[in-house]
């Protein structure tokens, strides 16, 4: 059956052809804290021209505020005066300070880049994104002023201000303020080695000084170290006190209230100084950059990296790179790895002078768009506009390098006239046929699975070399995003006999083409309900979540899937 499915499939295939297009060999380092120098001077120190472009008037980012570097205690202003002696006299590197992106035209390979006050764009092949992040201040919350309350950004510039005298003798740090919780779910990972760090700099500098530390959990990268810490700063005579996340501290103008989750007694805390450690969150105008750039953003706002060994390999390279705390909130060591990688990443694609797409892109027929403008809403990836026909209709149109075929725009135009032609619906149904065309095994319901070539198909796959069992009345198709999946497909294979039609995609968050699944669900939905009113049960169409690693998960969604199918028995189309 899988070879007849197969030959169907082939028999329609049409020739490949690659889009392709040059690389300028300019790039762009967005950015001028600690992260954009770095990669700036990576790709300068391998004889790669670069624009740094920063908005404030001087290069440094957070890095200017900062006391001292974790965990070696070097001065911070050292440290940046060095890297910025570096990146402004390298013969490479072109430092434009004070200056903003304001648009990106062009396509891949070859970006057009316009910066405030500047007339003529900067022409580059790759963009490097490291514009950081900033730090919460939680007006509102904590009793926070910015002068008794303060966040420890705001304090580790009292440190540099004060050094080397202690700038107050009685002081609360709250860890994972404003953090952790609904609002701000994730945790910045750099705020209780940042805390260990100022508490030990307010001992050394007043051994008498009081220094409370208030923790849920200590989360501490590079353990044997920074245990280290912890026990030098308990040795130095700081504090430490754990609290529930179910009974915060307060703060009031008098003192912080907070009960020992340890021992369950309340205590109240006299301050001269509260430093709360408050989130790093994305930059005012992260969702601005996102649409100028088109990179995607996560559920907090970050710049999420492509994972390469997720990410399906055939379509264009962007030439966009995002390192740093654009990311997510990291540690200066990781930051400045990850702005190294993203240069080396910057500079292979630039010296390959080319970028190619294997993708099965799409293409509009234009004898039958009618200019409508579905798709353009539709492409996840931006790569559909809208452009005059004869200088009057508008009609829709597609970068081959920017499409990476996933499909949706093929399904959603109302009047078909969009098509992949290395994927075509016909061959989907050709294979469609094939699998239904035998006629059924002793009476047994027939079932045809969808799966998406990440998740379901790549968990069945699992499931075949783990020797695990499903019913083997289901019949596979591989389909590249559950976004390729179109209702006709389903129609098409109730109609041909299949008496419950299976649909496996990647979990919501891991489409590998944005959001591709929830568009199909939303399909999904539909055509249930449609079906529905058809007065065909609706329960023999079934959409799953699946995880490609989970080979157990896909076998028993499959199997239950069957089994309620075949507890509804055969379906009513009686076409075969
Ligand atoms: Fe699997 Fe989109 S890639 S559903």
């Amino acid at each position: 059956d899988l070879i007849r499915m197969g030959v169907a499939r082939l028999g329609l295939r049409q020739p490949r052809h690659a889009a392709s297009a040059a690389v300028v060999p300019g790039a762009l380092v967005m950015g001028g804290g600690l992260t954009g120098m770095t990669a700036a001077l990576a790709l300068a120190n391998s004889g790669q021209a670069a624009t740094l472009v920063e908005r404030e008037t001087a290069l440094g980012g957070m890095l200017r505020d900062a006391h001292s570097l974790y965990p070696t205690g070097r001065s911070a202003a050292t440290f940046l005066a060095q890297m910025v002696e570096a990146v402004t006299h390298h013969p490479r590197i072109k430092v434009m300070l004070a200056s903003q992106v304001t648009e990106v035209s062009g396509t891949v390979g070859r970006y057009a880049v316009h910066l405030n006050g500047d007339g003529q764009p900067l022409e580059v092949g790759a963009i490097i994104v490291a514009t950081g992040a900033q730090v919460m201040q939680p007006w509102g919350q904590y009793h926070y002023d910015g002068q008794r309350v303060v966040t420890q950004l705001e304090f580790e510039r009292e440190l540099c201000d004060a050094a080397p005298n202690a700038p107050a003798s009685s002081i609360v740090m709250i860890l994972c303020a404003g953090q952790r919780d609904e609002a701000v779910p994730y945790c910045s990972g750099v705020c209780c080695i940042a805390a260990l760090n100022q508490a030990l700099q307010v001992k050394a500098a007043d051994p008498e000084a009081q220094v409370t530390v208030l923790f849920r959990d200590m989360y501490l990268l590079g353990e044997d170290l920074y245990a280290e810490k912890v026990l030098d700063a308990r040795r130095a005579g700081v504090a430490f006190l754990r609290y529930a996340p179910s009974s915060p501290p307060r703060v009031t103008g008098e003192g912080v209230e907070v009960r020992d989750q340890q021992t369950g007694r309340d205590h109240r805390l006299l301050y001269d100084r509260v430093v709360l450690a408050t989130p790093l969150v994305p930059q005012p105008d992260a969702s601005v950059l996102a649409h100028m750039l088109k990179i995607g953003q996560d559920e907090n706002g970050f710049f999420p990296e492509v994972r390469p060994r997720l990410r399906p390999q055939n379509y264009a390279e962007r030439g966009i790179y995002v390192c740093g705390v654009a990311h997510h909130p990291t540690g200066r060591t990781e930051a400045q790895f990850q702005a190294t990688d993203a240069a080396f990443r910057a500079l292979r694609y630039i010296r390959a002078g080319q970028v190619t797409s294997q993708a099965p892109f799409a293409a509009v027929d234009e004898k039958v768009c009618t200019g409508c403008g579905t798709c353009v809403a539709a492409c996840p990836f931006e790569a559909i506009t809208m452009q005059k026909r004869d200088g009057t209709l508008d009609l829709s149109q597609i970068d081959p390098l920017l499409c990476t075929g996933c499909g949706n725009c093929v399904v959603v135009c109302p009047v078909k006239a969009i098509c992949q032609p290395r994927d075509q619906d016909a061959q989907v149904l050709a294979q469609i046929e094939a699998a239904l065309a035998p006629a059924r095994k002793n009476g047994r319901p027939r079932i045809l699975a969808l799966g998406c070539e990440w998740s379901g198909h790549a968990a069945a796959e699992l499931a075949g070399a783990n020797r695990l069992s499903y019913p083997a009345d289901t019949r596979l198709i591989r389909v590249r995003c559950s976004a390729r999946f179109d209702p006709i497909h389903v129609m098409w294979a109730l109609l041909s006999g299949a008496d419950g039609v299976f649909l496996g995609a990647c979990p919501p968050g891991d489409c590998h083409y944005v959001n591709g699944n929830l568009h199909a669900q939303e399909r999904f939905d539909t055509l249930r309900s449609q079906l529905a009113q058809s007065g065909f049960d609706p329960r023999r169409v079934c959409l799953e979540w699946i995880t490609p690693d989970d080979p157990h998960d896909f076998v028993h969604k499959i199997t239950a899937f069957t089994t309620l199918v075949r507890a509804l028995g055969l379906s009513p189309v009686t076409v075969k």
